[in-house]
This record gives structure tokens, C-alpha cells and sequence, in this order.
């Protein structure tokens, strides 16, 4: 049930979200799928460093119908600690799946775990995501318009609850820890009256608190965020701002775009209330252990992708499942480098024990939230520098450019990066990266 309307999701174990994996790093992990989908899946660590061939992270794996597969990798022993997840990642079916409920937490424990003020924090892991069920449970196929921006319900589930009180205690913190597991849905992220405490990004903690009043976070992202509890009583909402990523090529369309779209009110995602105070106060830390190495220089020019949009090819890969009622001839496609997503046609292929920079140039008037598997990356900005991070998805905005660093570390063998509105994956933004040793 979400919000007293019945819902028919796919769940991993029965659970929204599914089950929280904890490891440390070097730990070997086996997770055992048993696919009780009347459908093919298969699952990805998303941001995990492992090996992506075999039983590692593996996304061109099938598992049919009825069908079990073991995973089993290990952990490197210097992993980085912070907080990845597991999703689907079937081309063709990943949005749907997902958009059905499809999402665990994958923590990894280590030194910014173990800082004090840190430790004593009451962590919540909030996964957001988006529903929208029709009157009997069933969750609608998106509209073709609907599908092309990327599909979003108006129903909202943190953590699995609609509007969770997440209690806190006057001079002790709270620490929110977010992964956007929606299939499509940006949020604007603010909380009422209090600064957000950024302490870790995607691929783990950061080196220095940032306290910032908003953050934009997009999907397939995650933040690690301290709240102080500056206030003595009342109750504060964790609100989610609107933002516009890019409609403007969709406007002759908007009759057929339907309401379910992210308004232009704030929704509220939980609700921080206060309870009590604590005996002895705890502050944000001053600092942070981490240490972030910046990646050095190439010397040679970025390796370049263009981001846009063409006709679909009709010659999808194993499809069947993008939904009933599409008006394929008429399908637009989305692109990398002018080509749709062909998991049999390598599209770069960078040397393991290499560095490389990246260039994202987006040719559309969308934004395209931009993930790669298995190696995280840095930032770079219009100077050169390196942003004090490591991040897996980055949001390049309509229009616009990022820029960042690479280095393709210790796993040789064939992944891919994508647009993580999935929508748009499954409509071919996505690409190969086989890495070479
Ligand atoms: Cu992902
Ligand atoms: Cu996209
Ligand atoms: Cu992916």
C-alpha cells in the first residue's frame, strides 16, 4: 500500500526499498538472484570498484524467468567507504523495473564511520523514489512524450514511507544519508531552516565539511549529510524544490504530457521533528580523515561524447519489454556520439593503469544525469583543477559541458556508461567501455 492506494510493485526480498547490505572493504560478497519477475533481469552495483565481467558487475547478464545467478566478487581492501546500491539493469527494462520498486542500499564501513561525532549520529538511509499507481495497483506505462523526458510519479517514498518523522534531538546529529533511486526524478533539496552538512558525495566521503542551504541531486546519485539540531522543539521539512531540467523541446507536445510531472510547488520528502536533547552537545566535525588524491594530468586531449537525439533505429536489442501502446515508427532516440546503445559494438576502450579526461558535451535541451560503471571520477573545472570528490554520475545540463578525470584501475573487461533518467538509457543513451589490460 503507498498512501492507501494499493500498488503493485517488484520488490528484492518483499521490502521498499530492499534489504541494506553492510560490508568493509576486502570482505567477499555473494548475493544470490532468484528471479521471480515474470520477466528477464539482472542486477547492478552501482558505484562498486569490482570486477565487471563474470559474477562481478555484470549488466549484459540475462536471468530469465525462474532463473537463479550468483554474484560473488570481493571487495578491494581500498575501497572506499561510503554509500553504493543494487538495482536492475536490463537494457530495455531498467526504468520500468525500477519504477516498480527495485532498489537496495549497499553501505560500505570504514574511517569516516569511525569519527566520533559521526559515529554518535542517528543515520537514516532514505531511498527516494517515485510511484504512480492507477486506481487498481498497477503502475502505468509511461505516455511516449512521458517516456522521452523520463517518467515520474507523484507519489514520493523515503526510506519506503511517504513523509517520514525523522526524530531529532536538540545539540546532537542527524546523519541523512540519500541515494536517488528514481527512475527520472531530479530533487532540489533543502531543509527547513537548517544548513545541510555535506560530509560525502557518491563514491564516498569528502575531505572537508561543506555547508551548503541546497543541493541539486539527480538520479543514481548519493549524499551523506549531517543536520545539527540548532533548535530546541518544533518540526522542520526536508523539502524538495522544484527545478526544470529541460521540457522546452517538449512544449508542442504538452497536451499529451499528462500531470504527473514534478509541479511547481514544494513536496515534502520527511520531517525532521525534535524530540528531547542530548546530554552532552556533539558539533559537525572540523574535519574529515579522508584523503582525496587528485588525479594527474594527461597531457592528451579528452576523449569526447556528444550527447543528443535521432529517430529510433528500430533494431534495439533484446527490447520486448518498453512498454504496450508505443508508437515505435514515430519513437524519438536518444544518442551518444550519434549512435544508439549496441552492447555488441565497443565504443571506447581505455587501457587499464591509464588516466583519462572526458568531455561531455550535451547537444539537447535536457539535462543528461551521466553515469559510468566501476571507476569513479573527478570533476574538473574551467582551470584544470580537480574537485575534491569522487562522483559516479554527473549532471550535464542542456546545453552545456562537463569535463572530468578518470583513471581505469585494476579491472579489465566490458562495462558501459549511461544517462541515468533510464527512460533515456532504455532508449539508447548508453555506450561500451571495454577496458584493456
Ligand atoms: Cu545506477
Ligand atoms: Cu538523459
Ligand atoms: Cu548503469
Amino acid at each position: 500500500m503507498l498512501n492507501g492506494r494499493r500498488a503493485q510493485l517488484f520488490l528484492f526480498n518483499g521490502s521498499l526499498p530492499g534489504p541494506l547490505f553492510e560490508a568493509r572493504p576486502g570482505d567477499d560478497v555473494t548475493v544470490r538472484l532468484d528471479n521471480a519477475l515474470g520477466e528477464p533481469t539482472n542486477l547492478h552495483f552501482h558505484g562498486l570498484h569490482i570486477p565487471p565481467a563474470g559474477n562481478g558487475d555484470n549488466v549484459f547478464l540475462h536471468i530469465e524467468p525462474g532463473a537463479a545467478f550468483t554474484y560473488h566478487f570481493t571487495l578491494p581492501r581500498e575501497h572506499a567507504a561510503g554509500l553504493f546500491w543494487v538495482h536492475p539493469h536490463l537494457h530495455g527494462s531498467t526504468a520500468r523495473q525500477l519504477w516498480h520498486g527495485l532498489a537496495a542500499p549497499f553501505v560500505i564501513r570504514g574511517d569516516i564511520d569511525a569519527v566520533p561525532e559521526i559515529a554518535a549520529a542517528d543515520e537514516h538511509i532514505l531511498m527516494l523514489q517515485d510511484f504512480e499507481p492507477d486506481s487498481q495497483g498497477a503502475l502505468a506505462e509511461p505516455s511516449m512524450p512521458e517516456q522521452m523526458l523520463g517518467r515520474e510519479g507523484s507519489i514520493i517514498t523515503a526510506g519506503g514511507a511517504i513523509n517520514p518523522v525523522i526524530p531529532i534531538r536538540q545539540n546532537a546529529l542527524v546523519r541523512l544519508r540519500l541515494v536517488n533511486a528514481s527512475s527520472s526524478r531530479f530533487y532540489r533539496i533543502r531543509l527547513e531552516e537548517h544548513p545541510l552538512h555535506l560530509i560525502g558525495v557518491d563514491g564516498g566521503a569528502l575531505d572537508a565539511v561543506h555547508s551548503v542551504d541546497e543541493i541539486l541531486f539527480v538520479p543514481g546519485q548519493r549524499l551523506d549529510i549531517l543536520i545539527a539540531g540548532t533548535r530546541t522543539e518544533g518540526s522542520f521539512r526536508l523539502l524538495n524544490l522544484p527545478y526544470d531540467r529541460g521540457m522546452g523541446m517538449m512544449g508542442g507536445m504538452g497536451g499529451m504530457m499528462g500531470t504527473r510531472r514534478s509541479g511547481n510547488e514544494p513536496e515534502t520528502l520527511a520531517t525532521i521533528e525534535y524530540r528531547g536533547r542530548a546530554e552532552r552537545s556533539v558539533n559537525v566535525p572540523a574535519s574529515l580523515p579522508s584523503k582525496i588524491v587528485s588525479l594527474n594530468a594527461t597531457g592528451s586531449p579528452p576523449r569526447t561524447f556528444h550527447l543528443g537525439m535521432g529517430m529510433m533505429s528500430g533494431g534495439m536489442g533484446g527490447g520486448g519489454m518498453m512498454g504496450g501502446g508505443m508508437m515505435r515508427g514515430g519513437m524519438m532516440s536518444f544518442t551518444i556520439n550519434g549512435q544508439e546503445f549496441d552492447a555488441n559494438r565497443i565504443d571506447s576502450a581505455p587501457r587499464v593503469g591509464t588516466v583519462e579526461d572526458w568531455l561531455y558535451i550535451n547537444d539537447t535541451m535536457m539535462d543528461h544525469p551521466m553515469h559510468l560503471h566501476i571507476n569513479p571520477f573527478q570533476l574538473l573545472a574551467d582551470d584544470g583543477t580537480t574537485e575534491r570528490a569522487w562522483r559516479d554520475v554527473v549532471l550535464v545540463k542542456a546545453g552545456g559541458q562537463v569535463r572530468l578525470r578518470v583513471a581505469f584501475n585494476d579491472f579489465a573487461g566490458k562495462t558501459v556508461q549511461h544517462c541515468h533518467i533510464l527512460d533515456h538509457e532504455d532508449l539508447g543513451m548508453m555506450a561500451t567501455v571495454e577496458m584493456k589490460s
